[in-house]
């Protein structure tokens, strides 16, 4: 966790609203250069709205978001796609084209995003598949894989892009045990190799060994924000995750 120096990711008092709901209520948090934030909470607490907006998939109603110190928020078009770019967004399933095979699924954009030679890419790309474990499935296409193996395909696309922080929302939970503790050793690899994340996941473990500082939001607010061993002090979080551990 970076102490000084500039964040890789700041969120400014960000407020997002849908037609008539208020969903995320004035967040503020910053992602230091190799820090892992996790974040939890109930159910509609404006968890992936929060993360969508950051990449402006959906749009804040105001607030400030700066990358790398660039503005996220006030950028024009051309900027904003450069900054997307720039952050790994994952989303909770079905995020690879379907008509492309694994390895076509990462090379395509390393090619037009990045201006990779084709066969740079294709060696990136295998280099990502193998180090989740998936190097052998890189000429298959989406739907001939499990729904764990389909995630972590997602995960090494975005990883081969080199961004500056990984987006990833609840990577694990549209997915069978088997699949899912796949996609979770997948998540402690990405973690160690000192990626900048912000996760939301419920997966307990993984948010208490690996979280530098653990985020609770509730009501599109964060009520808690702290390393886990002291969040856990707090009565909402333990008896949150009392509640997701009995289920
Ligand atoms: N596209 C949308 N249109 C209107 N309301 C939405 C939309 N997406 C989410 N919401 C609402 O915003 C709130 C936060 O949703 P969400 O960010 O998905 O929460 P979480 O990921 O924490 O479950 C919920 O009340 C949800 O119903
Ligand atoms: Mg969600």
């Amino acid at each position: 966790m970076q102490a000084m120096g500039r964040p890789v990711l700041e969120v400014r008092d960000l407020h997002v609203h849908y037609k008539g709901h208020h969903a995320v209520r004035g967040v503020s948090l910053t992602v230091g250069d190799g820090e892992r934030l996790v974040v939890m909470g109930p159910s509609g607490a404006g968890k992936s709205t929060l993360v969508k907006a950051i990449p402006r998939l959906v749009e804040p109603t105001s607030g400030t978001i700066l990358l790398e110190g660039e503005c996220v928020s006030c950028a024009d078009r051309k900027t904003l796609r450069r900054l997307r770019a720039r952050m790994g967004y994952v989303p909770q399933s079905y995020s690879l084209f379907p008509h492309l095979r694994v390895i076509d699924n990462i090379v395509l954009p390393l090619v037009r995003v990045h201006k990779l030679p084709k066969k740079a890419a294709v060696e990136r790309a295998m280099r990502h598949l193998e180090m989740l474990g998936i190097g052998g499935l890189a000429s298959r296409y989406p739907a001939q894989l499990s729904g764990g193996q389909r995630q972590r395909a997602a995960l090494a696309r975005a990883l081969a892009l080199d961004p500056a922080i990984l987006l990833l929302d609840e990577p694990t939970s549209a997915l069978d045990p088997e699949s899912r503790s796949s996609v979770v050793d997948a998540l402690y690899r990405i973690a160690r190799s000192g990626r900048s994340m912000l996760i939301v996941t419920h997966e307990a473990d993984f948010a208490l060994q690996v979280a530098d500082r653990l985020v609770f939001m509730e009501e599109g607010r964060i009520v808690v924000m702290a390393p886990p061993g002291e969040a856990l002090r707090h009565e909402r979080v333990k008896q949150f995750l009392s509640s997701i551990l009995e289920n």
